[in-house]
């Protein structure tokens, strides 16, 4: 029989990945397989399971993040970056001395994101780096600016992440991140069950051949913190200014903070 004290302790070093428990050393690895997974298909899943509205939420985190139009040099840090869409969206938007640095564990996202960089011409000015966002490997101070996109629930110590974040950010450097929220609206709750535990695993299916991987992400999403637990993690990294705005109903959030 397992005493409470070793329940308790096994307990302390788990985790969830989607519905299930795991333990919290395993959870990189199942991460990683649904993304390979995914990798070729996956701008084209976001456009559908989203019908476009991805967009629109990587436009809001843009005028958070607000890089500058002049000349001066401004450098982002885009964790999590995947196939380099939120990266790519700043360069353009910024100015000439507008620089990223995407950060991702996974090959086969960084792969995709560099050919889509080198035939958007982006290259000069995005860079992609393998590397996870527990253990940043770049310098403290280094950003004026870090990004997480639909990132941060895949990581499994998110505490620690936050941690990087602010390490890697200048004093006066802008921590800006978009995850998924809870859906409390009356009707549209209950809608978007529907939509996101049937029709997108099914579209999962038919685009990628693959459901597995996209029930892990709707479920990530359910155990994802609400947005004020999520602020007072950034706060308690030692952010200021904490904030969070919610967007189409509260199906995602777009939280801010500042290293003072
Ligand atoms: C849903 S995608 C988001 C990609 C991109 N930010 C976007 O919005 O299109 C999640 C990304 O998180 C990455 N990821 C998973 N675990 C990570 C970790 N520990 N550190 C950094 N990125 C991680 C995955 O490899 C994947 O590319």
């Amino acid at each position: 029989m397992v005493a409470a004290s070793e329940r308790l302790s096994a307990m302390a070093t788990d985790t969830h990945f989607g519905f299930r428990q795991v333990p919290l050393d395993e959870k990189q690895g199942l991460v990683d397989e649904v993304f390979h997974k995914v990798a070729r298909r996956y701008d084209l899943m976001n456009d559908l399971m989203s019908a476009g509205l991805h967009r629109a939420w990587k436009d809001a985190m843009l005028t958070a993040v607000n890089p500058p139009k002049s000349d001066r040099p401004f450098s982002l840090i885009d964790v999590a970056g995947g196939t380099g869409d939120i990266a790519m969206r700043v360069v353009a938007a910024g100015g000439t001395k507008t620089t990223a640095t995407v950060v991702d564990p996974n090959t086969d996202m960084l792969a995709v994101g560099r050919e889509r960089a080198t035939a958007q011409a982006y290259d000069h000015a995005v860079t992609f780096v393998e590397g996870n966002a527990e253990a940043l490997p770049f310098p403290d101070g280094a950003f004026d600016a870090y990004t997480i996109a639909f990132g941060i629930r895949n990581v499994p110590r998110i505490e620690v992440a936050l941690k990087e974040a602010y390490r890697v950010l200048r004093p006066g450097g802008h921590f800006v991140c978009l995850e998924f929220s809870t859906v409390d609206v009356p009707g549209l709750e209950a809608l978007y069950d529907l939509y996101s535990f049937n029709l997108i695993p099914a579209i999962g299916r038919a685009v990628t051949g693959d459901a597995e991987a996209y029930r892990y992400l709707v479920e990530s999403i359910r155990k994802f913190p609400k947005p004020e637990a999520f602020a007072t993690m950034i706060r308690a990294a030692g952010f200021g200014r904490v904030a969070h705005q919610s967007l189409t109903g509260n199906i995602v959030a777009l939280h801010s903070g500042w290293r003072l």
